[in-house]
């Protein structure tokens, strides 16, 4: 049988395992690369969409989980841990319960979307909410992996960057070479930093002969890379990159600066057309957080140094129905149930 087998397998001479590893895979990756026509329109260049929310788990964090539990199975734990905005902690989940792990996770209360808490639930985490942030649920796990025999799985174990680094190559590979602009929504900038691993490593084999310029977006209320300083009570709509201390801030300001990029942010208004934008007009359903990508593109892309010819990819994080709630918020009540009558019904349709 000839089919996808994950990232692992694809792009084995560029992981973390040798030939005696036992690979924890939900066959991850190989994600679409969608051309998105309506926006390109608006901006005058091509302009594609990753579409991580068709990983196994809805999001991309799939792609730097199956190295990191495959590591920690190799390492002989028996238990990993997180703090997560939701993604992270759905992807441990599921892959923990491949094999036998049992999984803990640290949420900040309040902030999670409905489908992310349910997945980490059903999976057999042991779900702990903490009154506080993100960030502080970070500093937490950070202790209690030093202290106690439970891997971190979190973005700064440094297997999770080396699966995640993967999108970079189907990327370059599904467009025959690095796009001009990678647009990115930034959290904790794990995956700004694991794309320009990435990139950089294909580079280096030959396998593209240019590297994109690398555009980060964060949420405007929390946006610490932005301004310079750590927010300490960030704030958006977009829960997934509610953080205001990201720990992998050094990279991604390296990833910006080595690659001629930008980092912005957008508002949550902007976001939220972005990504009502991207349902209405490209057929795709993706998570508030991740249609910053869009949102930011559609509002920097002028300061961009492009042409007409000129190739964007904007990464779409996770699926949409992650979080339901900001969807149906988003559009027209359904109303009342009416008569099943096809008359009545004709004339509610034709007006
Ligand atoms: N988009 C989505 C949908 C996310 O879930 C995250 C991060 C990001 C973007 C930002 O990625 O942190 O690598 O810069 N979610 C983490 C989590 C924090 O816990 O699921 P980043």
């Amino acid at each position: 049988m000839n089919f996808w087998k994950g990232i692992i397998n694809e792009y084995r001479a560029f992981m973390p395992v040798s030939d005696k590893t036992e690979i924890i895979t939900l066959n991850e990756g190989n994600t679409p690369l969608i051309h998105a026509k309506k926006v390109s329109e608006y901006v005058g260049f091509n302009v594609y969409l990753k579409y991580e929310g068709l990983n196994p788990t809805g999001s991309f964090k799939d792609r730097g989980m199956t190295m990191a539990i495959t590591n920690a199975l190799e390492n002989g734990s028996t238990s990993v841990i997180c703090a997560s905005t939701g993604n992270t902690s759905a992807a441990m989940a599921a892959y923990a319960s491949r094999c036998n792990m049992k999984s803990f996770l640290l949420i900040p209360d309040g902030y999670v979307a409905l489908g992310k808490i349910a997945q980490a639930m059903i999976h057999g985490s042991k779900v702990i909410k903490i009154k506080g942030n993100f960030d502080r649920a970070l500093e937490i796990v950070i202790d209690i992996s030093k202290k106690y025999p439970i891997a971190l799985v979190n973005s700064v174990n440094p297997f999770r960057i080396e699966g995640q680094k993967s999108a970079a190559f189907e990327v370059s590979e599904q467009l025959g070479k690095a796009p001009d602009f990678l647009c990115i929504p930034v959290g904790n900038a794990g995956n700004i930093t694991a794309y320009w691993k990435g990139f950089k490593e294909f580079k280096a084999l030959n396998k593209i002969e240019t590297l994109p310029s690398m555009c980060g977006f964060q949420a405007e209320g929390s946006a610490p890379i932005v301004k310079g300083y750590k927010i300490d009570n960030p704030e958006t709509i977009a829960t997934a990159i509610r953080i205001g201390n990201p720990a992998s801030w050094k990279f991604a300001t390296e990833a910006i600066e080595e690659s001629n990029g930008y980092i912005n942010s957008v508002t949550d208004e902007e976001i939220l057309k972005a990504y009502t934008f991207l349902a209405q007009n490209e057929g795709v359903f993706c998570e508030p957080a991740s249609a910053s990508s869009v949102a930011g593109l559609m509002k920097y892309y002028k300061n961009f140094k492009y042409t007409k010819d000129s190739v964007a990819v904007c990464v779409l994080t996770g699926h949409g129905l992650k979080d339901p709630s900001t969807a149906i918020a988003q559009t027209q009540e359904i109303g009342e149930a009416v008569e099943a009558n096809m008359e009545l019904i004709a004339e509610k349709i034709l007006g």
